[in-house]
């Protein structure tokens, strides 16, 4: 399966944040925002990833991950000249997928729960076709919705709905069989001009092969695309942090854990991080788990 980070856009809701700086870059907390949806693919057991964004952006980016291999990963990139939708991603990414399956995720949503892994796990081996994941929000009508019948089946998916039929957000992760680019290839934009990933969703549903997992009470699903809720993720992050001692898409440790690389490498990785905590914390646990084996 094959991975596709979508980290464009122009930022405007984030303003004047964003007029210089892309907002996958902006901190949430002690690391890049654009960690957390990488370490989602990397839990996924996803190495093959692709990170589209900006023309002014995708040179950042490339300066923060290269090509991957260091963290046993292979990072490629692709430019997004113009924010033509989300299923654009689709057809940028059609050579990087070259009839694999493929999980997309948005740059700017954090996901963080236990047994996160093994949900993954399981949605990868079950998808047959898309799978999709909703979580219960207050504010439904700033997200796709998704309708579920008494059995929980998925009945319908509208974008930004002026009534939402349900509290179920679709979040900005999405998994999918090789036919997708084709699928993306159908579809033509919407009145607002993009390419609604929406469409590609209903697809699938319509062909009945729509899949919904729904990410319930225990999960956290944040969307870091305002100043407000940038706020909300990196107070959560820290929290976390400072409670549990231990760090949240921390991707050197992910990396580890996962076996792209071995504790050797990791703590070579913290040590080139070495003066702040982040890069501590790497080192702490390539030591941990080096004297474990
Ligand atoms: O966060 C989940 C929601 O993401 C879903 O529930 C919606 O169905 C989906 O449309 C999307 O809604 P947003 O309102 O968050 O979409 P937005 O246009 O803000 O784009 C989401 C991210 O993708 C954002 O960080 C910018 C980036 N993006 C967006 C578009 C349209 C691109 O990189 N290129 C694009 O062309």
């Amino acid at each position: 399966m094959k991975g596709i980070i979508l980290a464009g856009g122009n930022g405007t809701r984030m303003y004047p944040l964003t007029l210089a700086c892309c907002k996958q870059l902006l901190p949430v907390y002690d690391k890049p925002m654009i960690f957390y949806p990488l370490s989602v693919l990397m839990l996924a057991r996803i190495g093959e990833i692709l990170v589209i964004s900006t023309p002014s952006t995708t040179p950042s980016l490339r300066d923060l991950f290269g090509d991957g291999s260091h963290l046993g990963l292979d990072i490629g990139y692709a430019v997004q000249d113009e924010p033509r939708g989300i299923a654009d991603a689709l057809l940028i990414g059609a050579d990087h997928i070259a009839g694999d399956d493929c999980a997309l995720i948005l740059g700017d949503n954090i996901f963080h729960g236990a047994r996160f892994t093994d949900m993954l796990a399981a949605s990868r081996a079950a998808n047959h076709g898309c799978t999709l994941f909703s979580y219960p929000v207050t504010d439904p009508e700033r997200y796709a919705v998704a309708e579920l019948g008494s059995a929980g089946e998925l009945l319908s998916i509208v974008e930004k709905p002026l009534h939402p039929r349900s509290e179920n957000a679709i979040t900005g992760l999405y998994l999918y069989d090789r036919e997708v680019v084709e699928i993306a290839r159908g579809i033509r934009p919407s009145s607002r001009g993009e390419l609604e990933i929406t469409d590609v969703n209903r697809a699938y549903l319509d062909a009945g092969r729509a899949r919904l997992v729904e990410l319930g009470r225990g999960f956290t699903w944040l969307d870091a695309g305002t100043p407000e809720s940038l706020l909300e993720a990196a107070e959560y992050v820290r929290t976390l942090e400072n409670r549990q001692g231990i760090s949240v898409a921390c991707i050197e440790e992910i990396a580890l854990r996962m076996g792209f690389i071995d504790a050797e490498q990791c703590f070579r990785l913290g040590s080139e991080l070495g003066a702040s905590n982040y890069g501590r914390y790497v080192m702490e646990v390539a030591a941990e788990i080096s004297a474990a084996h």
